[in-house]
């Protein structure tokens, strides 16, 4: 019997020296044939396949219906952003204008390309309410990264902070993994600041913890829990009154972005995930952009190269800023995922920008009051008017009391054509569910139906929700196994 869920054979496992349909169709020779020199000819001849044409569309064509991608399913990953990334996008990345500039090429031949990046620059400022943006790095956490070298230069500068003492830096304690990372590859010593039950920054631990060494605090709002810190304003005063900076791990612009400006709420500094928030499709480490925006006391500080109007409306890429950091990044910075957010900001406007923002929070507390009779939630209660910004988390302690894991209830999901959403983190044994703006009211509420069924699937019969899925092209994986030995195999 053959086995429909049977992996697919790999490309060298179907090699057939006679295929039917020729594997590659050479044009005819226009320029007489001469054989090449045998020393010009390598020993061992490459062990490549020989496959039809049809065949190899037919394989890649499999391959490619086993990925799971936004265009094909609903995949509201917290703390991820996955949105649509629209197509306009991918044509505005792949015109021959940009793709074919090179990076070395003169400021005066690439104009078009450092225009685009200083619009990108100015939209950004305005979006985040600061004065100046660098486009350098790479991600959220090399924006980061490279923020806190930006506060460190502008303490250890006498003209500037002019307090090299301050080298701590407080984050709250449902902070990203990435912020203490950053705060550890500058060296800089990272506290935690405890939150109260209610999941917000815990105001009085905050006062007693800021001291004269406190350089930052790094702070995501709304946090990890998906909630909106309202005590934005009083925290970034406790921090400038102690001589500190605030900064803002921009990572959830998305629930606030063309709503509420950083700079206005007290920020000095901030990095931006454009591929979430501005929409670059992204995962499993990439690609992805984390500009900065600092205020302009911080500017002197920025990365370099740095792009710059001239007086006479021209473009340049400026390198001679003597208080720089330096450079943080090759060439330009990630210009495929800034040419998609300088695309997504310019299809979208103020009010397309705005509407974001609300709707990104409007569909999470949606699904969320939709949702929370079967999966208990420590932060929402419609009933109480405690709601969320643009992600929640349920605990769904009632369903797991019934023998199921987490685990078991993402597998089933997958079986609804559904990507599990984060789990376990910030808390233990929660679901972190994003839905984004760009979501429909039909896929949100096909959403609650598919979680109801797998709520009544665990209380008629548990065991049968342990062994999902059972609609995947593979079955469950031991995972550890696999993180613990893997084998990795090429051919
Ligand atoms: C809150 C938060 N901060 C920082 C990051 C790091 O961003 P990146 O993955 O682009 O480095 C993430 C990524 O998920 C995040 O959710």
């Amino acid at each position: 019997m053959i086995d429909p869920k049977a992996s697919p054979k790999l490309i060298f496992e179907q090699h057939n020296p006679a295929p039917k349909t020729p594997s590659l169709d050479l044009p005819q020779l226009d320029v007489p044939e001469i054989a090449i020199d045998s020393d010009l000819l390598a020993d061992d001849l490459l062990n490549l396949p020989e496959v039809g044409q049809l065949d190899v569309v037919r394989h890649y064509t499999a391959l490619a219906k086993r990925n799971f991608s936004v265009d094909a399913n609903f995949y509201p990953l917290g703390s991820c952003t996955m949105k649509f990334n629209p197509s306009i996008n991918e044509a505005a990345a792949s015109m021959e204008g940009f793709t074919g500039v090179h990076p070395l090429q003169d400021d005066d031949d690439a104009q078009g390309m450092l225009k685009m990046l200083h619009e990108t620059q100015t939209w950004l400022a305005e979006i985040a309410g600061l004065d100046q943006v660098s486009l350098q790095p790479a991600a959220g956490a090399h924006g980061e990264f490279t923020a806190l070298k930006v506060i460190r230069a502008y303490f250890n500068d006498p003209k500037g902070g002019n307090a090299p003492q301050r080298r701590k830096v407080l984050a709250p304690d449902t902070a990203h993994g990435t912020n203490p990372a950053s705060c550890a590859m500058c060296g800089a010593g990272v506290i935690s600041v405890p939150s109260t039950q209610d999941g917000y920054v815990d105001m009085d631990a905050l006062r007693e913890m800021v001291d004269g060494e406190t350089a930052a605090m790094m702070i995501t709002n709304p946090n990890t829990a998906g909630l909106f810190d309202g005590q934005i304003g009083e925290i970034a005063k406790i921090l400038h009154d102690a001589g500190a900076l605030l900064y803002l791990d921009g990572a959830n612009m998305n629930a606030i972005v063309g709503v509420a400006r950083p700079g206005d709420f007290g920020v000095d500094i901030m990095h931006y995930n454009t591929h979430k928030t501005f929409s670059t499709p992204h995962g499993c480490g990439g690609p992805g952009s984390g500009p900065i925006a600092v205020k302009d006391f911080l500017a002197p500080y920025l990365p370099v190269p740095q792009v710059v109007q001239n007086d006479d409306k021209t473009y340049s890429l400026k390198s001679n800023l003597p208080k720089s950091i330096g450079k943080v990044r090759s060439f330009f910075g990630q210009v495929g995922v800034l040419l998609r957010c300088w695309t997504y900001i310019a299809a979208a406007g103020p009010d397309g920008i705005r509407n974001i923002g609300e709707t990104a929070v409007l569909n999470a507390n949606y699904l969320a009051a939709c949702m929370e009779d079967r999966f208990a939630m420590p932060y929402f209660s419609k009933a109480e008017k405690k709601y969320c910004a643009h992600e929640f988390i349920t605990v769904p302690k009632d369903l797991l009391a019934k023998g199921v894991t987490l685990i078991d209830i993402a597998k089933r999901m997958i079986d609804y054509g559904i990507h599990p959403p984060t789990m376990h983190w910030p808390v233990h044994d929660c679901l972190m569910i994003e839905p984004t703006e760009t979501e429909s009211k039909a896929t949100l509420d096909h959403f609650i139906k598919v979680m109801d069924t797998i709520a009544d699937g665990i209380e008629e019969d548990a065991a049968f929700v342990k062994a999902a899925p059972y609609h995947a092209c593979i079955d469950r994986l031991d995972e550890v196994a696999a993180a613990r030995s893997p084998v990795l195999t090429a051919s």
